[in-house]
């Protein structure tokens, strides 16, 4: 019997130790976080866009957490500065990734700006960029003989269009090229807390850290 009450306490402690190190310290970490004042909610389409993200799959493939600059070259790769959790403030849920077999991209928005470009890299990324392994997404276009009314007509470069037919894009397609758009993490923050003061008193490390300096990993991403 007493081997039994062991067992359960030493159980019960386990547990409890996990509980606190991975649910109630991250908990206390985070809950303050105040959202970035350049930071928008995203729009009912650009939310529609982000399930049809998850939906197909694109975060198998692309992360949306550029590191700072000890732990990689993201920035010098131009994927923008290194998130802090307050950019994930309207994530849910949140759509790190943890697989870069494409580039990250929490700042495509910047980065790439153009909706026809995204829409014929969406219905056929080898038009763009020659032996991309991302796959085409033809599902989410029509082909029809002729454009109606309203229609986005896709301006595909040449030799992609099939022929005599236009490739014209679904609403689902043009919801996920505007959530692709909004992603957005230039704007300024505030370091988390700077290496060097880790530990020190919250008064030094505020001083440390005047309000309207953007980090030093903190510069809006190149918009090109
Ligand atoms: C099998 C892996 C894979 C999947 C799944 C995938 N991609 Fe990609 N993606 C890539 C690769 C590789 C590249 C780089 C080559 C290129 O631009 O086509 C890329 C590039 C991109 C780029 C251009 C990035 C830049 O910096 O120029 C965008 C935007 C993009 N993908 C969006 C998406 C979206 C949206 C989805 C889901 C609908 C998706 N990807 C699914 C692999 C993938």
């Amino acid at each position: 019997m007493e081997n039994e009450v062991k067992l359960t306490a030493g159980a019960m402690v386990t547990l409890g130790l996990a509980t606190a190190a991975l649910v109630v310290l991250p908990y206390i970490q985070v809950r303050d976080v105040k959202t970035p004042e350049g930071l928008k909610p995203y729009t009912s389409a650009e939310l529609r866009g982000r399930a049809s993200y998850i939906a197909n799959g694109c975060v198998y493939c692309h992360t949306q957490q550029p590191r700072d600059k000890s732990f990689g070259p993201d920035a010098e790769r131009g994927w923008g500065r290194a998130t802090v959790p307050a950019d994930y403030v309207y994530d849910k849920p949140h759509l790190l990734g943890s697989m870069r077999t494409g580039p990250d991209l929490m700042n495509i928005g910047v980065r790439q700006p153009s909706k026809d470009w995204h829409l014929g890299h969406l219905y056929q990324p080898r038009a763009y960029v020659p032996g991309s392994i991302m796959p085409s997404y033809p599902y989410l276009f029509d082909l029809k003989d002729q454009a109606e009314e309203g229609d986005e007509v896709l301006k595909l470069p040449p030799g992609y269009t099939p022929a005599n037919k236009v490739v014209v894009a679904t609403p689902e397609a043009l919801d996920l090229v505007k959530y692709l758009q909004s992603l957005n993490r230039s704007y300024p923050v505030l370091p988390t807390e700077p290496r060097e003061t880790a530990g020190a008193p919250a008064e030094a490390a505020a001083e440390a850290a005047p309000p309207a300096t953007p980090a030093p990993a903190g510069e809006p991403a190149p918009a090109s």
